[in-house]
């Protein structure tokens, strides 16, 4: 069976500056000198995306509004993203659903308006910690991903970013055995819906992912990728995350 090229990606969430040029630079060099077995992103801030784009890294967004343009003060559009040239917004994170009251149904039709655009919508679920101990952990994702997905998604345009709440930001995170059964409940779901297509979108890991533990975390079945937050800011330890992928 084929398996998709994993994606691994880096949101960088309410941090970098224009100076972050740097480190866009310098991830560039490491991975032209030494490769990358894996393909590459960065969503960085919305004012950063034109600023590091261009620059031998994939650049993405980190949310997008469902409208296209209109009057939604301070929202920006897919249209606008695709316009600088993103191929990819991740929607539905954990701190938007959160901060923002993101329901399913908001998530949904941002992915439906990025995937109109021919952008790549990275649409993430997870448990919260309560939700784990109270062993909801399966059902949670279940309903995420019914909910959240468009009805007419394409295999091109989706990646599903599986992210525990509890472990985002926190150094914790899930046994393998853990992140294997989560996956492998999301990728029956994604067979459900595309056929033996499904089997092509990418369901990435999240939730402190870094260097040293990024290799065995790969290594789990039906995981194609990790979203990482806080160690993809310095090019250094996004390298390091990036060569574990690398056979
Ligand atoms: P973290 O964040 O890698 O800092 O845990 C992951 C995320 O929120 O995407």
């Amino acid at each position: 069976m084929t398996t998709p090229k994993a994606l691994v990606a880096g949101n960088w969430k309410m941090n970098g500056l224009m100076t972050s040029v740097r480190e866009i630079n310098a991830l560039s060099n490491m991975i032209e000198k030494n490769g990358a077995g894996c393909e590459v992103l960065i969503c960085p801030p919305a004012t950063l995306i034109h600023a590091l784009s261009g620059k031998g890294i994939d650049i993405g967004a980190q949310d997008c509004h469902m409208m296209q343009n209109g009057a939604h003060t301070g929202d920006i559009s897919a249209v606008m993203l695709k316009d600088l040239g993103c191929r990819y917004v991740i929607v539905g994170h954990s701190e938007r659903r959160a901060d923002h009251f993101e329901t399913n149904d908001m998530v949904k039709a941002k992915a439906h308006a990025a995937q109109m655009q021919g952008l790549t919508a990275i649409i993430c679920v997870g448990e919260t910690n309560t939700q784990r101990e109270n062993g909801e952990t399966l059902d949670v994702v279940t309903s995420q991903i019914m909910g959240s997905i468009p009805e007419d998604a394409a295999v091109a345009g989706t990646v599903i970013a599986y992210e525990p709440v509890w472990a985002i930001g926190t150094g914790k995170t899930p046994t393998t055995e853990d992140v294997a059964e989560v996956h492998a409940v999301i990728r029956a779901l994604l067979l459900n819906k595309f056929g033996t297509d499904g089997n092509m979108v990418r369901i990435q890991y999240g939730g402190s992912v870094k260097a040293s533990n990024a290799k065995e975390l790969m290594a789990v079945p039906n995981v194609n990728g990790a979203l990482v937050g806080g160690a993809s800011l310095k090019a250094e330890d996004f390298y390091g995350i990036i060569t574990a992928y690398q056979s």
